[in-house]
């Protein structure tokens, strides 16, 4: 049976419920012989900060490093406000991702048909949704540099971020996009702003050049980011994979995420680059939605987005597709019920906990493997 190494990080907020959900799952998974999984835990984000000051620590990047996947829940919350900058529980994800060089995040939106009337936008609008955002992940504004406050003779104080990409970031998420778009609707949007970025007009060119000359058999567009974000919400289903860098690839996905119903539905990957000798890929997946701190340890949260998350951490890194499919049919089944938690109940319909929709998910994946 095949075994593999699991890191889990909870971390803030909402995470730690929702990946307790994850864990129920895999430990039926384990009991059933779907295949062996050891995890390990720790911490990240505020619950680092607390117990060693730092927002992740070495040792938890290198198990991070090591396993077969990260399970990541959320990080953040106002208790850690005024902790240092470099220090933020945000600070712990953005190193987790630069460290092991996951450049290329992947976010699904899918909007199930039983919650087409969750979305705030017209059902015929999102009803059978499927597109992909390839959000490149350790690039541009997010971590160029200059990044910092100065202060200037004056006295005035300036703040400076770097929005810069190379050519060899740009084609290594350009490739991820046209790969995936083969196995899907075969059509590519790349976005960026080349009406105003130096960083935009270079996007768009290596992305141009990389169809011609390799993925010339997919349906490349360019849409600029401001007409893509006006788009998604005109008209969502023109889209196939959209492909686009670090900081649009955060707004969009956001706003994509409405589109499902709910934050709280969006799972996400984040991948590494290919081991020359193994083929296999670092990587971590986690949901799109952060900490919900005014809900946390409620039983609000809706656990759909971790499970889901998990479900492609099956496909994708530890090649177990057929049991992903179950996961996803399961939680598409539950939702089809219409179980609802309280961010995708109908006014005035009763929701259910955190822990209850987890339930009903682990039984439906019982039922569906027999
Ligand atoms: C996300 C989050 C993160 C980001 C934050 C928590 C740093 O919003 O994963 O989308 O901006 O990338
Ligand atoms: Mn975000």
């Amino acid at each position: 049976m095949a075994s593999f190494n699991l890191l889990l990080l909870p971390g803030d907020g909402i995470g730690p419920e929702v990946m307790t959900e994850v864990k129920k799952l895999l430990d039926w998974m384990n009991s059933t012989g779907v295949a062996k999984f050891e995890t390990e835990a720790d911490l990240v984000g505020g619950a680092a900060y607390d117990a060693h000051k730092v927002s992740i620590t070495d040792q938890a990047v290198k198990m991070a490093g090591e396993a077969d996947a990260v399970l990541f829940g959320a990080v953040g919350g106002p208790q850690w406000d005024s902790v240092p900058y470099d220090a933020r529980p945000e600070a712990g994800l953005l190193r987790l991702r630069k460290d092991l060089e996951m450049f290329a995040n992947l976010r699904p939106a899918i909007c199930y048909p039983a919650l087409a009337s969750a979305s705030s936008l017209k059902p015929e609008i999102v009803e059978g949704l499927d597109i992909m955002i390839v959000r490149e992940l350790t690039g541009g504004v997010y971590f160029g540099e200059p990044k910092e406050i100065v202060t200037l003779e004056n006295g005035e104080k300036r703040g400076v971020d770097t929005q810069v990409y190379t050519t060899h970031e740009i084609e290594r998420i350009g490739r991820v996009a046209f790969e995936l778009a083969r196995k899907r609707g075969n059509k590519v949007t790349s976005s960026e702003k080349r009406n105003v970025m130096r960083s935009g007009l270079l996007w768009n060119q290596v992305i141009t050049d990389l169809h011609k000359r390799e993925y010339s058999d997919v349906v490349l567009e360019h849409m600029l980011a401001d007409a893509l974000g006006m788009q998604l919400v005109r008209w969502p289903k023109q889209f196939d994979v959209i492909v686009t860098d670090n900081l649009f690839g955060d707004m969009l996905s956001d706003v994509a995420s409405m589109l499902t119903g709910s934050l709280g539905m969006l799972p996400s990957a984040s991948m590494g680059i290919a081991d020359p000798k193994t083929g296999k890929r670092k990587s971590m997946y986690e949901p799109v939605h952060g900490s919900a701190p005014d809900i946390a340890g409620k039983g609000l949260a809706n656990p759909i987005a971790m499970m889901g998350s998990f479900a492609m951490a099956l496909r994708y890194s530890l090649g177990l597709g057929e049991a992903a499919d179950m996961v996803e049919k399961a939680i598409s089944n539950v939702l089809n019920s219409g179980l609802r938690t309280k961010d995708i109940a109908a006014a005035g319909q009763n929701a259910v906990s955190t822990q209850e929709m987890g339930a009903a998910i682990i039984k439906e994946v019982q039922h569906i493997a027999g």
